[in-house]
């Protein structure tokens, strides 16, 4: 697989779809040039989620997390491209928005920890494990036009 063909996991959370963000979070990742080859909107439920974030079952915030994340549809989807794990998850901004810079999703766009709005993978491990977990056969292949203006040397 070319480093160009890099996955990684994005969902926009309860939060984000109430507050109208869908559209605002998928223009950011296009028009960075990375390639949507999954999307799907649902209720995630509570089982699943625990799976999801199961790195994280011992702190004391993991009950509200399940909730909040339970608490309404989630817009899930998979982006690919040079460096996507890590370019996602600079484009999303720290895990509190208080941190997070302006430009970056959560900067911008929320206030509150345990209202961050969007996840992304935190490696490329996790963003297998990830896609595994959401995605089964769902995943889509085709060329994009814009490879060539994005990359020196496309794969
Ligand atoms: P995510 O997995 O959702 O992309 O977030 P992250 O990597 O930036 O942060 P992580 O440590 O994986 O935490 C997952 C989500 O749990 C909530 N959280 N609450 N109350 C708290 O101190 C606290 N810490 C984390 C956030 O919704 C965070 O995104
Ligand atoms: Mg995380």
């Amino acid at each position: 697989m070319s480093a160009q063909t890099e996955r990684t996991f994005i969902a926009i959370k309860p939060d984000g779809v109430q507050r109208g963000l869908v559209g605002e979070i998928i223009k950011r990742f296009e028009m960075k040039g990375f390639k949507m080859v999954a999307m799907k909107m649902l209720c995630a439920t509570k089982e699943h989620l625990e799976k999801h974030y199961e790195d994280l079952k011992k702190k004391p915030f993991f009950p509200s997390l399940i909730k909040y994340m339970s608490s309404g549809p989630v817009v899930a989807m998979v982006w690919e491209g040079l460096g996507v794990v890590k370019t996602g998850r600079v484009m999303l901004g720290e895990t509190n928005p208080a941190d997070s810079k302006p430009g970056t999703i959560r900067g911008d766009f929320c206030i509150d920890v345990g209202r961050n709005i969007v996840h992304g993978s935190d490696s490329v491990a996790s963003a297998n494990k990830e896609i595994a977990l959401w995605f089964k056969d769902e995943l889509v292949e085709y060329n994009s036009c814009a490879s060539a203006w994005l990359y020196e040397a496309p794969a």
